[in-house]
């Protein structure tokens, strides 16, 4: 792993510009002494209560009856709360209203939240709740994504994308090739489990601290839950242990369910879950299943795709709908596909309803183009860096050339939205270069003929990410910023802080704009009676939404200071800096915090709001077409693997990654992000794997069975560089997002897999490797007969 350059401690010379260098995470000390604080680590109100989940054990069933006579016998036990006691809609606010607070008369997954024993302690509210006895009888569940596509079962309609014509494009092709591709889900794991306490206030006012990355939507859940006005709840949070997407929606459940209790007992109500209840109840990565058809020529130019995608989406639509759609818009990843075909379908299955993860459908789309390709350069024996490399969008020409509309151009993606900034020509070209890869790829070759049993094989994919929410009315953002009156200044933005560093580059940001030393910015608790109506910190926009929203609420106090100084010694407003902890005129040099001392005394304004909205963006959500994306963000990876032909275990020996996220504002924290990502995508492809049983109970429900990556799986060699450009789009301080892209880096390491498994396997015959790739799938792939598709 490579160490950013320099890492800028704090007390540096304040001369040294806030953002643009590596600076701490500003929680990372308090965390690494045990002193930040989580949800569960509050000071408890008296009177404090603890709950627990009572859960279906049954997939799908009729809910006929409940008997808590002995649950409600046990010590510390306070009540046991159901949908009969949720005071407003018995159905959550969530958008498609397809959703209960609690199961009122059928049950739809194992796991699925009846009611909520309240007790004096967590360990007696958990004791109680397995003490519940429901009587439920079943119902035929659907427990596959290809039973719930035979059967029409979905939580949303299905949604066709179409450009051209595939089906001719297909009888046309040189060659054709149909596959099919199974690809698991992912637990989120954050490393604090989903939590909630909420507290009553005086005139049932209510005050929530939930671990959420959309306070706003809990706020309206809740307020929702318990029939009163979203201005009666406030919600808070300083920070989540990890969100991943699993804190999008799903923390609103757990703070209503907090709330109802609550709301019941007249007491403050704590639920926080463990391990194995938190992944029994809450959703995950979409698992997918897809069928394609696709035709090439003898260089592996792609011309025609028909693509149909199978979600699995749980139980209800949750995001199930814009994760879809996201991969959907990501099926190309950086490859122009002239005539497509792409029908998506939303499955509903009797499990957990799946939630955003990390890349948000994207990665689910990637990764069946890079699987194609991968494929097709096999199928015709050429390098797949060369097929990929054919098959990519035009390069971005310079900045302020008309985009090219001749019937030649390959600039378009089949929804319609042009690609302008495609730097992956150079970025490839250089990834190539600094990894070794052409020389690497035949010392594999050679390795792999005399070695019997371990097989290696090397992959690169790019990624393309398209970056905004594609729901064009969340990319909008409000800050605001305080100047206090001894120069210290507060942020407050309505993005929350999950462990990616937004609050440190939000402070930058502002710190920059104010020209003080970072020290002096302090960021606070994301607070719904700050910032209202906030979109969820996610879709990677955090940074570019609230850090433009901070910059511009500082800069507005910058303007007021600027024309306070202006006024003393007669200057022009565009004549005054801010810079190292001092404001300089053309007549004076004067310290940061005297100049706001002196505009106090006159009654200047020291604080401001700022609001932004992302520019150039639309799209129509009945065709899916448009620009939903304000940029794009790229990268790159090469990876290479081991396989043991034997037993089917593998390795990842070594990963070279090179990512564009503009200029970066602390590259310390974009190369975290990076290793994070990857290393998050690496677990998803190879070793976690969640198994439903027959029955519908999820029986990986722990890390005993369930493994994400430790840092042993970390590659010997794991290098990282950033791409030296800035964010051709106007982007706050030239940056580009950097939270979900480089997931998608680790379908290298899949691909890089496919290559042994086809070394292993030397008869040429397609590869069919389903995710994760786990010892018994690698297994299977290279033992499968040549021809069983
Ligand atoms: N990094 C850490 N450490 N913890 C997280 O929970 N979530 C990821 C990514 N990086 C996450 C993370 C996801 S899913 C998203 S969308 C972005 O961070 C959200 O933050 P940002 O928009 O500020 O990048
Ligand atoms: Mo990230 S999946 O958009 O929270």
């Amino acid at each position: 792993m490579n160490a950013p350059e320099k890492v800028v401690m704090d007390g540096a010379a304040a001369v040294i510009p806030a953002a643009g260098v590596s600076r701490f995470h500003e929680s990372a000390r308090a965390q690494v002494a045990g002193a930040a604080h989580y949800i569960d680590d509050l000071p408890e109100v008296r009177g404090t209560l603890f709950a627990a989940p009572v859960m279906s054990n049954v997939a799908h069933g009729r809910l006929v009856g409940i008997d808590d006579t002995a649950a409600r016998a046990m010590p510390g036990v306070r009540d046991i709360v159901y949908s009969r006691d949720v005071p407003g809609d018995k159905m959550l606010a969530a958008f498609a209203g397809d959703e209960p607070v609690f199961a009122i008369d059928t049950v739809q997954h194992v796991g699925q939240v009846v009611g909520l024993v309240v007790a004096d302690t967590v360990m007696a509210a958990r004791r109680a709740a397995r003490k519940v006895k429901l009587d439920i009888e079943i119902l035929p569940a659907i427990l596959s994504v290809h039973e719930a596509h035979a059967a029409q079962s979905y939580v949303l309609p299905p949604v066709f994308v179409k450009r051209g014509d595939a089906a001719r494009a297909l009888s046309r092709a040189p060659h054709t090739l149909e596959g099919t591709l199974e690809i698991g889900g992912q637990e989120h794991f954050y490393l604090e489990g989903q939590v909630a306490y909420a507290l009553p206030q005086e005139q049932n006012q209510w005050l929530v601290h939930s671990s959420t990355q959309h306070p706003g939507e809990v706020q309206h859940w809740v307020a929702h839950a318990l029939g009163l006005h979203n201005h009666a709840v406030k919600v808070e949070c300083r920070r989540m242990g990890g969100g991943f997407g699993g804190k999008e929606t799903q923390a609103g459940h757990l703070a209503v369910w907090a709330a109802v209790a609550a709301h019941k007992l007249r007491c403050p109500v704590k639920l926080r879950f463990d391990r194995d209840d938190d992944f029994m109840v809450t959703g995950k990565r979409h698992p997918f299943a897809y069928k394609y058809t696709v035709g090439f020529d003898d260089n592996g130019l792609l011309s025609g795709l028909k693509l149909s995608m199978m979600a699995n989406c749980g139980f209800s639509a949750d995001l199930s709908g814009p994760v879809a759609d996201r991969a959907v818009f990501h099926a190309d990843n950086a490859y122009y596909l002239a005539d497509v075909d792409i029908a998506s379908y939303r499955c509903k299955t009797n499990t957990q309803s799946h939630t955003a993860f990390r890349g948000f459908g994207g990665p689910q789309g990637v990764i069946v183009i890079e699987n194609i390709l991968g494929d097709i350069a096999r199928e015709l024996g050429l390098d797949p860096l060369a097929v990929r490399r054919i098959n990519l969008y035009d390069a971005a020409q310079p900045v302020g050339t008309p985009i090219d509309t001749s019937p030649e151009a390959r600039n378009h993606t089949h929804y319609g939205m042009a690609v302008e900034d495609n730097i992956l020509h150079p970025l490839l070209e250089r990834l190539e270069a600094s990894s070794a890869y052409q020389a690497r790829r035949s010392a594999i070759a050679l390795w792999n003929a005399k070695s019997p049993v371990i097989k290696r094989g090397i992959a690169i994919t790019p990624v393309k990410f398209g970056i905004s929410f594609t729901a064009t009315l969340f990319n909008q953002a409000g800050a605001l910023v305080h100047v206090y009156t001894d120069g210290s200044v507060q942020v407050n933005h309505g993005g929350t802080e999950m462990g990616q560093g937004l609050n440190t580059k939000v402070a930058q940001i502002v710190a920059d704009e104010l020209g003080v030393p970072f020290e002096r910015v302090m960021a606070t608790a994301s607070d719904t009676s700050k910032i209202p109506n906030a979109s969820a910190t996610a879709a990677s926009s955090g940074t570019d939404l609230n850090g433009r929203a901070a910059q511009y609420a500082a800069r507005n106090v910058r303007d007021n200071l600027a024309s306070f100084v202006c006024g003393l010694d007669g200057c022009g407003a565009g004549a005054i800096r801010f810079k190292g902890g001092q404001v300089i005129s053309p007549v004076a040099t004067r310290d940061f915090t005297d100049v706001v001392q002196r505009a106090y005394a006159n009654r200047i304004q020291l604080w401001s709001d700022g609001f932004y909205r992302t520019p150039k963006i639309h799209y129509d959500k009945a065709t899916l077409t448009g620009r939903p994306f304000y940029y794009f963000a790229y990268g790159a990876a090469c990876s290479e693997v081991a396989i043991d032909m034997l037993t089917g275990e593998s390795r990842v020996l070594a990963v070279d990654i090179l990512h564009d996220v503009g200029t970066s504002i602390n590259p310390a924290i974009d190369i975290g992000q990076i290793e994070g990502g990857f290393v998050q995508g690496m677990g998803w492809l190879t070793t976690e794997q969640l198994v439903w049983n027959e029955k519908g109970y999820l029986s990986t429900h722990a890390p005993s069975t369930y493994k994400i990556p430790a840092t042993g799986d970390i590659p010997a060699r794991f290098q990282v560089e950033l791409w030296p450009e800035a964010n051709r789009e106007d982007n706050v301080f030239g940056s580009k997002a950097v939270g979900e892209p480089p997931f998608m880096l680790a379908i290298s390491v899949y691909e890089a897999l496919k290559e042994a498994i086809a070394a292993a396997r030397g008869d040429g015959a397609r590869v069919l490797l389903i995710a994760p790739a786990t010892a018994e799938n690698v297994l299977c792939a290279v033992m499968r007969p040549a021809g069983a598709d």
